[in-house]
């Protein structure tokens, strides 16, 4: 750990997956729980890096300021306000791809409509979705030909009969064209919840590859920073 070397610097972190509502007491949301984000977040204020976490999941952390956030298009709003003046950004959240089209402002009940006989509908109702913005593909489209801040992304990939989780990940960074890829291979026991991570970083235009882990989460998170650290 190079302590001090993020002094002077800006960096925005986004953690925890996001919660998209369907009405005042449901929402769709997923498995991550803002471990590896947190952990980035206090390996960061350590390296004496100025840090903004925007989570989902609240928390309080020594010398970060965190802004908390629920769903996918609040989270945008804050990581695009927070990143105005940004050295890196690392998008470590779990962002939904998607959220229902439309939100019930009361909650949805088991029997809605009363059917023209008098009868209580029981049919189930269908939810529509529409997708999310990616919000890392556009911090990537608006930086533009600007090399700051540094972006980071994350990855959860399983291997299956079209490639390895690597070759997955090696795509998805050309495709999301940010600077570093943080690949998580994830399956049955791994990665969500746990206290430890094995990850590859990968870097755009090298072939190099770090592999870190199994490690804690603040170790893979000092192997993050310290790729970024080398792209400032
Ligand atoms: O394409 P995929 O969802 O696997 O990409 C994961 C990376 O993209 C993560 O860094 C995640 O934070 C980010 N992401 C995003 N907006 C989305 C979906 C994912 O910024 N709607």
């Amino acid at each position: 750990v190079r302590r001090g070397d993020l002094a002077g610097r800006r960096v925005v972190v986004t953690s925890g997956g996001t919660r998209e509502p369907l009405d005042p007491v449901r929402f769709l949301g997923n498995r991550s729980s803002g471990k590896q984000g947190r952990a980035l977040a206090a390996a960061a204020a350590a390296r004496g890096a100025q840090v903004t976490l925007v989570t989902s999941v609240p928390t309080e952390l020594a010398g970060v300021d965190v802004v908390t956030i629920e769903t996918a298009l609040q989270l945008r709003d804050a990581v695009v306000a927070a990143t105005a003046d940004a050295d890196a950004v690392v998008m470590a959240a779990a962002v939904a791809d998607f959220r229902p089209a439309d939100y019930a402002p009361t909650k949805i009940k088991k029997s809605h409509d009363t059917a023209d006989d008098g009868s209580a509908d029981e049919s189930a109702p269908t939810i529509t979705l529409v997708r999310n913005p990616d919000i890392l593909a556009e911090l990537v489209t608006s930086r533009g030909s600007a090399t700051s801040p540094v972006i980071v992304g994350f990855a959860a990939e399983t291997g299956d009969d079209t490639g390895s989780v690597l070759d997955h990940g090696r795509a998805k960074l050309e495709r999301k064209g940010c600077d570093v890829l943080v690949v998580n291979e994830v399956g049955v026991d791994k990665t969500f919840g746990a206290d430890d991570n094995t990850v590859t970083i990968l870097r755009r235009g090298s072939d190099e590859t770090v592999e870190v882990g199994p490690a804690s989460k603040a170790a893979v998170a000092d192997a993050v920073w310290d790729a970024v650290t080398d792209l400032l």
